[in-house]
């Protein structure tokens, strides 16, 4: 049977070791990080079932969720980089699933993408991932099968590549963030999949967690440096977040180095699917308390969590070595000289009032006669198709080992966290202006109307998902296959 979650034991058992220990994930100690399979050191397990987790109100109500091995998040996958990974996935439900290891550049078949690279797992079988870590960074899964209900119930956990070296920091902590669209009673939602989150922007839930937790203090020591490695796995939610009185420094983007940099506007963005890891210094006296905001959406803003401070300071002042510059994983540098060109559009949903009025009203021809095609799940639509299923003609069909650059047009009033599977790629453009750090990323967020250029070397053979990670978008359509041959 898989372990049951939420229990006052465990929730003090949690309490007491989320002091000290060093990535934040409930249950790690009762489910055990994802238990090893016989003496290879990076095997793991992962059991896919219904499970009880307490979302809502306080410690009384169980919620029926979703979860690998008892827990959400699932165990963290922690491995070194160049190391390879197994892992034993079984599946638990009534339905069909997959893993898919969003981030991770894994040969094609390993993907974990229904019926396009793998058969999905039907109910009472297992599937064998195997794969190399390539690159270092903060990466995670989830299933790929009707994955806005399945992630939307708790099915994900983070997947943590180790650099050979990592910096020196003092504490490493990890937040997978979400949100739950929960009923009075503390029990999710059943409207998975309704027309109006597919058209709207997506199912935005009313419960904010952290590791699966409502914790509402983080405990810090003055002159600590912390690595926080944050992960955005809502369905839906676009967190922006603002650690009142820290700077924080950016120094990787979905799990890719960047160069070190406070975020603009002091808001961390993070649209679904999206990471960052961040360097914390705290800075402040001891005993003090700080707000973690999200004012992601403005009216809208909430305190995530706060910090508090001990009264030991760790050391006599705050850490003064440089804030590291990470070592660059092992990416092509795509050349743009000799780049062929690409372009997708998007188009569909509701009409945003914004984008209504900056039309004077009007809808363009196009957007109407799209709208006018739209059904329940055929909302959306990449290069004039609305995907139906995971199986598809490609939509681009790109040179292997060739540098590409695509052109994505946001012509819709919403917006689109863009995710390519299997390859990372560079941030060129947005609206014709370069970006500050040309960061690699795998999941772009995008605004309504604006335009982004993206650029990477083909260099993995298949056919790889290109979609939104607003899961009610994709699951409306707003998909294509990009084919590497
Ligand atoms: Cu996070 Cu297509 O996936
Ligand atoms: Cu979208």
């Amino acid at each position: 049977m898989f372990n049951w979650i939420g229990t006052k034991c465990t929730r003090r058992r949690f309490l007491e070791l989320s002091g000290a220990t060093v990535s934040v994930l409930p249950l790690a100690a009762k489910a055990g990080p994802a238990s090893l399979l016989g003496s290879s050191a990076n095997a793991f397990s992962l059991r896919a079932a219904p499970g009880r987790a307490q979302l809502g109100h306080g410690e009384t109500v169980d919620a029926t969720v979703w979860a690998y091995n008892g827990s959400t998040p699932g165990p963290e996958i922690r491995v070194r980089q160049g190391e390879r990974l197994r892992v034993k996935v079984q599946n638990f439900l009534s339905e069909n699933t997959t893993v898919h290891w969003h981030g991770v550049r894994t040969p094609n078949r390993m993907d974990g993408v229904p019926d396009l690279t793998q058969a999905p797992i039907a109910p009472g079988e297992e599937f064998f991932y195997e794969f190399d870590a390539k690159d270092a960074g903060t990466f995670w899964y989830h299933p790929h099968q009707r994955s806005f209900e399945q992630v939307g119930r708790g099915l994900y956990g983070p997947l943590i590549v180790e650099e050979p070296e990592p910096p020196k920091v003092d504490r490493e902590v990890v937040w997978m963030l979400d949100d739950w669209r929960l009923t009075p009673d503390g029990q999710i939602s059943e409207d998975f999949g309704n027309r109006h989150d597919m058209s709207h922007n997506g199912r935005v839930g009313n419960v904010v967690t952290i590791n699966g937790r409502r914790d509402r203090t983080f405990g810090v020591r003055p002159n600590e440096r912390i690595r926080l490695r944050l992960i955005n796995a809502a369905n839906a939610r676009i967190f922006g977040l603002d650690f009142k009185g820290h700077t924080p420094r950016v120094v990787a983007l979905d799990g890719q180095p960047v160069t070190p940099h406070a975020p603009k506007d002091d808001m961390v963005v993070l649209g679904p699917a999206m990471r960052a890891d961040l360097i914390l210094d705290m800075t402040d006296k001891p005993g003090v308390r700080h707000r973690v905001i999200d004012r992601f959406y403005s009216g809208l803003e909430y305190e995530l969590i706060e910090l508090t401070y001990g009264e030991t300071p760790l050391r006599p002042k705050a850490p003064d070595w440089p804030v590291p510059q990470l070592p660059a994983n092992p990416l092509r540098e795509p050349s743009l000289d000799h780049a062929i060109r690409h372009e997708i559009v998007f188009n569909g949903g509701m009409m945003g009032g914004d984008y209504m009025a900056r039309l004077g009203g009007k809808m363009p021809d196009r957007t109407a006669s799209m709208m006018g095609m739209m059904h329940a799940d055929n909302i959306w639509f990449l290069n004039g198709v609305a995907a139906t299923g995971h199986v598809m003609d490609p939509m681009l069909t790109l040179a292997r080992d060739r540098s590409h650059v695509v052109t994505l047009k946001n012509a819709t009033a919403w917006r689109h966290p863009m995710h390519l599977h299997g390859h990372s790629f560079r941030v060129l453009t947005r609206n014709g202006a370069p970006t500050a750090h040309r960061e690699w990323q795998d999941t772009v967020l995008m605004a309504p109307g604006e335009t982004v250029e993206i650029a990477f070397v083909a260099d993995n053979p298949g056919d790889w998902m290109f979609h939104c990670h607003i899961l009610e978008h994709q699951a409306s359509g707003m998909m294509g296959v990009v084919r590497v041959a």
